[in-house]
């Protein structure tokens, strides 16, 4: 038997897969038994109602996709009536992932948010629809520290910082989530990006950039999750174009202790269960009785000597 589970910042998961926010619904009870996922996590919501960006927002490039959703919620009336109990037939952890325009809406919601059956808050500082340009909280590591801090005031759940990967300062602004309150790093949402038509010669998607999702950004994700791994003693979610158990095993050993699987569910509904299931299997082969064995056994190329991460605050 190989163990799976996995600890983020106390929270315990049976095995370190879930879903990347948005990319998840109810609907896939009807495909798999939810309650075989280490989490479960809902697409964001707001406080208000919001209707979301013009349509197309949706657009396949290069075997990856470009989306600009715009956050469109119900509110937080409608999700703690219908969501919130959904999931309370499940054993499963409940994240939820919440935004806001305002650091003090962003915390007034955070506060609404924190009731039985929420295991955890994934606060998604980073969506880059939703301002012009792409421009979110956690672009810089200044207003990433003030809105975590009042986040952090807001609730005693776990809060889970999601991070972008728009900004030259990754470490920086992993280390001003961390030191506002955040108890892990989500690393990371989608690249802001543009797709155009060259024939209309108008933008492919409705809202004109719109975050790039998929295999081809699962570099630059496993980059940011290294760095955020080393820069931070907070536990590291993996997130970016992970669609193979392969895939995985690359994050875990670059540092993170979880991911998140997006895209691949769009094109397999049951990603996530082929990857459970591959991962033990993987780790059995390997002879490892513990998925934990591999988190962060990174070799550096020169020295040939694993690589040290800062351990974990007392
Ligand atoms: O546009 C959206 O709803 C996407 C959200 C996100 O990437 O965080």
């Amino acid at each position: 038997m190989v163990d799976l589970s996995v600890d983020i910042a106390g929270l315990k998961l049976k095995n370190p897969i879930m879903p990347a926010s948005g990319t998840f619904s109810e609907e896939l009870a009807e495909v798999f038994d939810l309650d075989r996922l280490g989490a479960h996590v809902t697409k964001t919501i707001t406080r208000g109602w919001r209707d979301g960006n013009p349509t197309p927002r949706v657009c396949e490039v290069n075997g990856s996709m470009l989306n600009s959703i715009g956050i469109p919620s119900k509110g937080v009336g409608a999700f703690l009536e219908k969501v919130v109990p959904f999931y309370r037939h499940y054993e499963t952890p409940l994240v939820v992932s919440i935004s806001g325009n305002t650091a003090d809406e962003f915390a007034t919601l955070c506060s609404e948010v924190s009731v039985d059956g929420v295991a955890a808050i994934e606060v998604n500082i980073s969506c880059p629809n939703i301002e012009e340009d792409g421009k979110a909280f956690a672009i810089r590591p200044s207003s990433t520290y003030d809105v975590m801090c009042k986040l952090r005031a807001a609730t005693k759940l776990p809060l889970w910082a999601k991070l972008t990967p728009n900004t030259g300062e990754t470490p920086e602004v992993a280390r001003a989530a961390e030191e506002g309150g955040a108890d892990a790093l989500v690393v990371a949402n989608t690249i802001l990006s543009m797709a155009i038509d060259i024939h209309s010669r108008r933008p492919k998607l409705g809202n004109l950039m719109g975050g790039l999702s998929g295999p081809s950004i699962k570099p630059i994700a496993l980059r940011m999750a290294y760095q955020c791994a080393r820069a931070t003693r907070i536990p590291v979610i993996g997130c970016g174009g992970i669609s193979t158990v392969e895939d995985v095993i690359e994050f875990l050993i670059a540092g993170a202790s979880a991911v998140q699987v997006g895209t691949a569910t769009f094109i397999h509904p049951t990603a996530m269960v082929s990857i459970i299931e591959g991962l033990e299997s993987w780790l059995a082969a390997e002879g490892l009785s513990s998925v934990r064995d591999l988190i962060g056994t990174v070799i550096d190329g020169e020295q040939n000597e694993a690589v040290v991460f800062m351990e974990a605050a007392p």
